[in-house]
């Protein structure tokens, strides 16, 4: 089967069981708490915030209620369905406006230009694209002066996947993240994926946006494709969820995924 373009409407299968397969694992709560702590240092109670890729709306709900205003969008009318009950269920409808928009397609919002406090992308919502440049300049548009961006993508080296897939004799999914791009099974529709890198990112956000930290998120802990690991032994994974927060800043864009917080430059 050949690779498609891109379409969201390819998740719409994913929005039902996502939760219970990621979002409420063991490792996607360590991944996610480590997100949390971040995003609670730079959203605050009455900013206006874009999500991207929101999914079934997690960190949506989870902003607002602490008191953000959140602008939730996503591809998939199923993942923008599942975060508008989220909100309803949370009793923070009043904060999350959700809405189904592709990455693409972000300057149809309606918004005046420079109306939020700041964005954010979390888990890989950004590797569907292959040339980030058109949405940073979008975003250049919608984040304030002094605004933050956090980008939180799949990276393009995955230590643990490599060992593993390669001592198991899957050369070729041990390697899958160096194709530009490689190719994702998402409800029976092969999708292109990117994996860019942090200095790739930076470089492309440059115009706008000044980098302000790197992390790397999941260097130690399985990637998900292997998450079952973290419930098989939870004590070792809780010891190696510690050392990646610990080792985060010094391993930079390395791990299943990486963080990477932006600031808006002042002026262009
Ligand atoms: C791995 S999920 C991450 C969801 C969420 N950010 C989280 O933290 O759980 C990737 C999300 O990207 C969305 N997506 C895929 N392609 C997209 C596109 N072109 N535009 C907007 N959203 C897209 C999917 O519908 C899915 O909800």
């Amino acid at each position: 089967m050949m690779a498609g373009k891109a379409n969201p409407s390819a998740f719409d299968s994913l929005a039902v069981q996502y939760d219970v397969s990621f979002t409420y694992s063991a490792l996607g709560q360590m991944l996610r708490q480590r997100i949390w702590r971040v995003l609670a240092d730079y959203f605050h109670t009455g900013h206006n915030v874009l999500e991207l890729a929101c999914g079934t709306g997690e960190d949506a709900v989870w902003l607002a209620q602490r008191g953000v205003s959140v602008t939730a969008t996503d591809g998939s009318a199923a993942m923008v369905k599942a975060t508008t009950m989220k909100a309803q269920q949370a009793s923070v409808a009043h904060l999350i406006t959700s809405t189904q928009l592709s990455l693409q397609d972000l300057e149809q919002l309606p918004n005046a230009p420079h109306h939020y406090d700041g964005a954010f992308s979390n888990f890989g919502g950004l590797n569907v694209l292959g040339d980030r440049r058109p949405l940073a300049a979008t975003l250049a548009q919608l984040v304030r002066p002094g605004g933050t961006l956090i980008l939180v993508p799949m990276g393009p080296i995955c230590p643990v996947e490599i060992i593993w897939y390669s001592l198991h004799g899957k050369g070729h999914t041990a390697i899958r993240r160096f194709r530009q791009p490689a190719t994702a099974s998402i409800g029976g529709n092969l999708i292109p994926i990117w994996y860019p890198s942090a200095s790739r990112l930076r470089q492309e956000f440059a115009p706008w946006f000044k980098s302000i930290k790197v992390e790397s998120l999941g260097l130690w802990l399985p990637p998900s494709s292997l998450s079952h690991w973290v419930e098989r032994w939870p004590a070792l994974f809780t010891a190696l969820n510690w050392l990646d927060g610990k080792t985060a800043r010094i391993m930079g864009g390395l791990g299943d995924h990486y963080m990477i917080v932006f600031q808006r430059k002042p002026s262009s």
